[in-house]
């Protein structure tokens, strides 16, 4: 991901991590998110692993992770655009991390294609791959990107019009992007059967004023011939809830 659209306005303060993030999780970690911290904690420490490489996808600082599940590994990867976030999870754990800002969701590019998830399971052979609640944001993220494009003063070429996608094109990209995160999640695991992967995202989320407007993320064709998946809701903040599904092998 470029400088530029890491200090853009949208990735400084979008919900989905950035400032906002990180203040939201300065003011409800200790009491709000209580409850799904302890669920994190009770889920991870059921995870059997005897790898000595953790990679992180998406963790931020760490807010959701406890620290006695993050302490267990020798080397640890975190693989987050948000310099912030890496310097806080640093900060907050006060182990030797590897850093890796490269964007493997290839959220930047103007075809988005997950297969580049690929490369990174093939980097770490000997590692437990660990999704922090990032696999839900990605429509999110989709969507933010087309908008920022769509909002892109038009260059007109002479004799041609700029083209918008109608609102159906764009929900039918990122429709198709899950499902071929999907069949990714799936091919990477049958290569590997010895994988170990576990993955906790939104599966939907309401504001509480209006419960009737669900927001579906989209994460239901991720795991869905999978057994051993659980879901806890997590209280983002007084007016926020996420329903989040668990999954691990
Ligand atoms: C909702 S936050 C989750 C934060 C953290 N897992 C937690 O539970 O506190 C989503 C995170 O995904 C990160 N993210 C966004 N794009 C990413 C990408 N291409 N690769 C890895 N992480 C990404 C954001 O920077 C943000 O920290």
């Amino acid at each position: 991901m470029k400088l530029k659209s890491l200090l853009s306005p949208r990735a400084l303060l979008g919900p989905a991590g950035g400032l906002v993030y990180h203040w939201r999780a300065l003011r409800y970690q200790k009491k709000l998110w209580r409850p799904f911290r302890d669920q994190v904690a009770i889920w991870l420490r059921d995870w059997a692993l005897d790898c000595q490489l953790l990679v992180l996808i998406g963790p931020s600082a760490g807010y959701t992770l406890p620290r006695e599940f993050v302490l267990r590994f020798q080397r640890i990867v975190v693989v987050e655009p948000d310099p912030a976030a890496f310097l806080l999870f640093q900060s907050r754990f006060l182990v030797p991390v590897d850093w890796q800002r490269e964007d493997f969701f290839d959220l930047s590019s103007s075809k988005p294609n997950p297969d580049k998830l690929l490369e990174l399971f093939s980097r770490y052979p000997a590692g437990a791959f660990l999704f922090c609640n990032v696999l839900g944001q990605l429509p999110v993220l989709l969507r933010e990107k087309r908008a920022a494009i769509e909002s892109e003063p038009r260059k007109m070429k002479k004799g041609k019009s700029a083209s918008i996608k109608p609102r159906q094109d764009i929900t039918a990209e990122v429709e198709a992007y899950m499902q071929r995160l999907a069949e990714v999640l799936r091919l990477a695991r049958q290569h590997r059967p010895d994988l170990k992967m576990a993955s906790y995202h939104d599966r939907f989320s309401r504001e509480l004023s209006r419960p009737n407007e669900v927001i579906d993320h989209l994460t239901g064709v991720l795991f869905e011939k999978e057994s051993h998946r659980k879901e806890f809701p997590w209280r983002l903040t007084p007016q926020i809830e996420h329903q989040v599904e668990f999954w691990c092998c």
